[in-house]
């Protein structure tokens, strides 16, 4: 049977100091409450709706397209389950509660935690791990029989109860019908004055329905980011998972501890990664590539056995065999076709650079359609902007730019055409032709030596 998801992310998240609602903390770029929602899909819930409320526009934000509800007042977790109450009206079958701050929590566990209360029949099943510091955790009391009895929340426990290692993950499976039958039992009686949805665990029991528990062995997966320092945690888990699962895929790192994917990231055989390389968003990395040391990549696509040296780049595109950097800024609406170079502190935007054409040393390169086989001279910029407006530059074919061009936009420059060193070009130039611009240079000689007679070196 098809489950429902429920995701809590109304809480502002106090312990982490920040103006940003704690479900909008990224890791590895992406924000925690979207991971969740990734993970319930992946876990085959075919509804999934969102809780928000505190600053529920930004969190909304982050995820267009997603049902949301509001709870307007963030009075518990119980009292957010009821928030969404009406909008979840008639739903029958499993319904999974995951918190918007639980970010690393498997599909593959939380849809056996769905089989687990299908098949025990049990009104709620309850997904816990031991953690060698329980800290900040509601605890899991289980009877003589081992059956679980309650959760307690950390505030609330006796120094007995606060020992006890096994925690409540803040994941749950309800029988979708059951629960909102009897989510009016719930109190604000306890040391925080909320409405805990753990207390549900006590409310069947009480009325003698089954209950139960499924223990995950990994404490990982279950981190709950309350503070800054889980969140750093958090996204170290997800970074060595990442890592270690393109390793097994055939890409090597240096360090692993020194790359940072995000998920959703691609990346062929055989590609190596060096020490702190990020490969951020959309991003996908073609066979045999080499990237890094000092590289970050955000949405952009990266060809088979292209180098990426010490560059940033995004929202670029970089062809099979390209090289880039060291030092280069790759902008939005680069394309580098196979073979063509950017290369020493070159910065290039919205410009394609056409097969084996190269960029070498020191340009700005915006607004520019470069053909192929095109040498651009160290220091050549295309003066693009007027201050009003953004002109394009066009250069053909096989063309010849002679270090430090002024390329003033709009311009056009012919196929084989060549511009002399440290020429203003402002007038396109014909195919074939040369154009120079620029003073011509004065000898005086044997003038060194009279200099040093007057000042007398
Ligand atoms: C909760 C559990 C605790 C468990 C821990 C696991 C309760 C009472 N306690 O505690 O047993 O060990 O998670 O991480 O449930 N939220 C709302 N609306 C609210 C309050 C919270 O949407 O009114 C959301 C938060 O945004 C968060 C999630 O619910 O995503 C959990 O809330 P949080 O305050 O972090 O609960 P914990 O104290 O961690
Ligand atoms: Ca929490």
């Amino acid at each position: 049977m098809a489950a429902t998801a429920l995701i809590l992310a109304a809480g502002e998240g106090t312990r982490m100091k920040s103006d940003t609602p704690k479900v909008a903390h990224r890791l590895l770029g992406v924000p925690m409450v979207s991971l969740v929602i990734a993970t319930a899909r992946a876990a085959g819930c075919d509804r999934v709706v969102v809780v928000t409320g505190h600053k529920a526009e930004v969190v909304e934000a982050l995820i267009p397209g997603e049902t949301c509800v509001r709870q307007e007042r963030q009075l518990g977790t119980g009292h957010a389950v009821m928030a969404a109450a009406e909008e979840l009206a008639g739903v029958k079958g499993s319904l999974v509660v995951l918190s918007g701050d639980t970010p690393l929590m498997s599909a593959e566990t939380v849809a056996g935690l769905i089989a687990l209360r299908e098949s025990s029949g049990a009104a709620m099943t309850v997904l816990t791990t031991n953690m060698p510091d329980p800290a900040g955790y509601g605890r899991i009391v289980r009877d003589r029989d081992g059956e679980v009895e309650a959760i307690v929340e950390e505030k609330d426990a006796t120094p007995e109860q606060r020992a006890i290692t096994e925690v409540n993950t803040g994941t749950y499976c309800f029988d979708a019908a059951v629960l909102f039958a009897h989510l009016a039992k719930l109190s604000t009686d306890n040391a925080q004055g909320e409405y805990y949805l753990t207390d549900m665990l006590s409310v069947f029991r009480s009325e003698g329905m089954a209950v139960t528990a499924s223990l995950t062995e990994d404490p990982f997966e279950t981190i709950g980011v309350n503070s800054r320092v889980q969140l750093a945690e958090a996204s170290a888990v997800l970074q060595h998972r990442i890592n270690r699962a393109w390793m097994l895929e055939g890409v090597t790192m240096t360090d692993p501890s020194l790359v940072w994917i995000a998920p959703g990231v691609t990346i062929g055989r055989d590609v190596e990664l060096l020490p702190m390389t990020f490969l951020m968003g959309d991003t996908t990395v073609g066979d045999r590539a080499v990237l890094g040391p000092n590289t970050r990549v955000t949405d952009s696509h990266i060809g088979a056995e292209a180098v990426v040296d010490s560059s940033v780049l995004v929202g670029a595109k970089v062809g099979p065999r390209a090289t880039v950097g060291p030092v280069a800024y790759l902008r939005p609406g680069t394309v580098l076709e196979a073979g063509a170079k950017a290369g020493t502190s070159v910065e290039i935007k919205n410009s394609t650079v056409g097969e084996n054409s190269k960029v070498p040393h020191l340009s700005y390169i915006g607004d520019a359609r470069i053909g192929r086989d095109v040498n651009v001279g160290a220091g050549t910029i295309t003066c693009n902007y007027d201050g009003v407006r953004k002109h394009p530059t066009v250069i053909g074919d096989g063309a010849f730019i002679g270090s430090d061009t002024m390329l003033v936009a709009p311009v056009e420059i012919g196929s084989g055409a060549v511009t002399g060193a440290g020429s203003a070009i402002t007038r396109d130039v014909p195919a074939g032709s040369l154009a120079v611009e620029r003073c011509e240079q004065r000898v005086l000689e044997g003038w060194a030596a009279r200099r040093v007679g007057k000042t007398g070196q």
